[in-house]
């Protein structure tokens, strides 16, 4: 397993592009599967998770081709296969993604449950029990949902009991080839499910509501193919500021949009960050000030995002004061609060609640990620920490973030990748 070793200390200044969003990526490379006609997706991240759904279109017998400049053209037309099979969906939970489109187009899908992760159990209910009121007949066996539509789904009204970002999105792929009209009530309204809705549109679908909570689709007999881009990566960009946040220095994240995270720039505002913004680009400079402690809860968009959660927790470490960070989308959400603790940090979970007490200097210390977002909380106190610290199981990493080591290199950080084939 690879590691990653950080020399902390030094305050990150300079340019870093933003790379396509993973969480917009994932559903908008899964809705060719609805389309009569080749899709070109555009500023495609290079993330071991589009990787995998890549290999799970290719298993059902997709055409996938991988162009330059970040660029991959699907063709669903050559589907031979409609099972997303188990050692994939496994390690890419997203994959149930291919439900909804299958079942529309096909009429038919067998996709594995993708089981629990580490954050939480994470059920998929709320699509199923929507598929159903479209008239898919539902069996779930052997750790498989077999799904099986007689004709085409039909339109109904749907209402979540939670707000789901993948529950809206295998719904709203699934509409736009029902019978008749569909309403989605208490729909996700983060900037993900707008891009989808933008590529579904651009294929011919009739969308209306997307980015509110609630969407209508009127179904359509069929879409065409079409050209449409990824947008930015609000988590990354996130992740990015607060690096800058925490190591008092002054970065500016490019290819960014600015409207997609008004939550967080407004909680680094809070904590002493000075930031000016363009049409695509984000500047923060924290003019070599430690940060103040700032209290959030996490919440669905245009709330506080839960993927920033760690990144957040990681800044109130070194922050001046006390705060509070509640979690309320996912039960299991502070793995990295005794990896933070390892670099000196005061932080005490109780239940979806940690108070966290400022200290004026983290130290170096060896770590292990435990999740995706956690990871990068451990990049940030690794920045942040004096001395040098070695971060464990880095393919949680490398899941979400593209070319981690060369965009902080390019912003003064001192780190390198301990590979563990090569040991060097
Ligand atoms: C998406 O996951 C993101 N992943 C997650 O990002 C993100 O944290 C999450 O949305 C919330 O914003 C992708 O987009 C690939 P949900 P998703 O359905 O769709 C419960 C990252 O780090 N729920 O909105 O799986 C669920 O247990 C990842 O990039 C049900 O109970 O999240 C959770 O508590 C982590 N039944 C809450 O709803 C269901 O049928 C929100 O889950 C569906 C969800």
């Amino acid at each position: 397993m690879d590691k990653l070793l950080i020399s902390g200390g030094r305050a990150l200044r300079g340019e870093v592009r933003i790379s396509g969003a993973k969480n917009a990526a994932l559903p908008l490379l899964v809705s060719p599967l609805l389309a009569d006609g080749v899709v070109t997706i555009g500023n495609v991240p290079h993330l071991q998770d589009v990787t995998t759904i890549l290999q799970v279109l290719g298993r059902m017998g997709v055409t996938v081709t991988m162009m330059e400049n970040n660029q991959v053209e699907i063709d669903a037309r050559t589907l031979t296969s409609a099972v997303a099979p188990y050692e994939l969906v496994r390690t890419m939970r997203a994959s149930i993604l291919v439900l909804g489109p299958l079942l529309a187009r096909h009429g038919e899908a067998s996709v594995s449950l993708p089981g629990g992760c580490a954050i939480g159990s994470r059920p998929v209910d709320q699509h199923l029990k929507a598929l159903v009121a479209m008239g898919a007949d539902i069996r779930v066996e052997n750790g498989y949902v077999h799904g099986k539509v007689n004709g085409r789904l039909k339109g109904t009204r749907l209402v979540f009991d939670m707000v789901t970002v993948g529950g809206t999105e295998n719904i709203l792929m699934a509409a736009t080839l029902a019978e008749g009209t569909t309403v989605i009530e208490n729909a996700a309204r983060e900037p993900e499910i707008v891009n989808l809705a933008d590529i579904l549109k651009a294929m011919g679908a009739k969308i209306e509501g997307a980015g509110t909570d609630t969407i209508t689709v009127h179904g359509v007999e069929s879409l065409h193919g079409c050209t449409h881009d990824v947008i930015p990566d609000r988590i990354e960009t996130g992740s990015y500021l607060c690096a800058a946040a925490m190591t008092g220095g002054h970065v500016r994240t490019t290819a960014a949009d600015p409207k997609q995270l008004d939550a967080v720039l407004l909680k680094l505002q809070e904590a002493g960050a000075v930031i000016t913004t363009g049409p695509d680009w984000i500047d923060l400079d924290m003019q070599g000030r430690r940060p103040k402690a700032v209290s959030f809860r996490t919440a669905p968009h245009p709330a506080f995002p839960t993927d920033m959660q760690a990144q957040f927790m990681a800044l109130n470490t070194i922050a001046e004061g006390t705060s509070t960070i509640a979690e309320t989308i996912f039960e299991n959400r502070f793995m990295h609060v005794p990896e933070l603790c390892r670099f000196g940090a005061k932080v005490a979970v109780d239940g979806h609640t940690a108070i966290v007490t400022g200290v004026e200097k983290l130290q170096a210390a060896p770590v292990m990620a435990t999740d995706l977002r956690a990871s990068m909380s451990l990049v940030l106190a690794g920045l942040a920490a004096e001395g040098d610290t070695v971060i464990d199981r880095l393919y949680h990493m490398d899941r979400g973030y593209e070319r981690l080591e060369e965009k902080l290199a390019g912003l003064g950080a001192q780190l390198r990748r301990i590979s563990a084939r090569s040991g060097s």
